[in-house]
């Protein structure tokens, strides 16, 4: 039997959440140490069968409600590749993404099922429309997403995204550690997304402004990158954190990791993703990464994950 299994990495942002749902730019990586990942096969009963043990999803397509995500990004998908939703398919989904904790566990899942459903009818797709289709279920995991968790992710590159701009990937000319400290307070983008929305609406010239120095530190974190001056990173991400903060989307637990973190050495640190809980990053040299990965352990946080973004030459 043809069974096709296909993955996609998780993600955090550096900088810039938040403001890139307003036109500024963030810069995002995926992260490979966690993963989704969707199996298709032939199910002889006919129609297409949605397993999600994870989720307690087992369900027929057409049983689905509109506003399903997995619905929405299984239909997008059939119709992209020309099949119908009568082939007797069973997709499974797994994943080791926590869910509602800013490293993209939606667009990771939506992007696993294009590319698993692209793979079992042969027809490859192009990076831009694996990610256009997982952005229709972004409108319904985020409200208004911006689109950075799905470009990231079928990209599986370093971006600098700007809302309906043409995508930039770009290098680091010098690789740099990340340490990903998990709250473990679920926290649904959505939410936070909600209530930045209504805050901005409130205060419109604060958050115009908060989101116009969000978008210098971002300008001004790509180019240390790109000049393989990382240690510049940390005070950016600190006072990225000081802005997110200002916005309304810290939270104690988040604070809590992210004071601990730098006491016990990270260069910067801050939340990554749509806050108030999930999770954060710590910029830290490699040789400290035990360290202050103990010192985030001991302040409570669920899990550490360390990542490394690599210098890389590609385009
Ligand atoms: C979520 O990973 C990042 C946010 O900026 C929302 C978005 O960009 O859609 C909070």
């Amino acid at each position: 039997m043809r069974i096709v299994t296909a993955s996609a990495p998780g993600k955090v942002i550096l900088f810039g959440e938040h403001a890139v749902v307003y036109g500024r730019p963030a810069i995002a990586v995926p992260v490979d140490r966690v993963q989704a990942t969707a199996e298709v096969r032939r199910y002889a009963k006919g129609g297409i069968r949605i397993l999600a043990p994870d989720l307690g999803e087992d369900s027929l397509l057409a049983e689905l409600p509109p506003d399903h995500p997995l619905g929405i990004v299984v239909r997008g998908a059939l119709v992209e590749l020309g099949q119908t939703a009568e082939a007797g398919l069973r997709i499974t989904v797994r994943s080791t993404i926590p869910i509602a904790s800013g490293l993209g566990s939606g667009a990771a899942v939506s992007t696993a099922i294009v590319r698993a459903l692209a793979g079992y009818f042969e027809r490859p797709l192009a990076l831009a429309d694996v990610s256009r289709l997982a952005f229709e279920a972004e409108k319904v995991y985020h409200g208004s997403p911006s689109g950075v968790d799905n470009t990231v992710i079928a990209y599986e590159r370093p971006v600098y995204f700007v809302r309906d701009r043409t995508l930039e990937t770009f290098c680091a000319t010098r690789p740099f550690t990340l340490l990903i400290g998990d709250t473990g307070v679920a926290s649904p983008t959505k939410e936070t997304v909600g209530d930045v929305r209504r805050a901005w609406q409130a205060e419109p010239d604060r958050f115009e402004l908060l989101f116009d120095l969000c978008a210098e530190i971002t300008r001004r974190a790509r180019a240390a990158i790109e000049a393989g001056e990382p240690a510049l990173l940390g005070p950016l991400m600190d006072r990225n954190q000081d802005l997110l903060a200002e916005m309304g989307v810290s939270s104690p637990e988040l604070e809590g990791l992210i004071e601990a973190a730098r006491r016990s050495g990270a260069l910067g640190a801050k939340l990554s993703g749509g806050g108030r809980g999930g999770n954060m990053i710590a910029y830290v040299e490699a040789e400290e990464a035990d360290v202050v990965s103990a010192a985030l352990l001991q302040a409570g946080a669920r899990d550490v994950i360390l990542t490394r973004i690599s210098a890389e030459t590609r385009n």
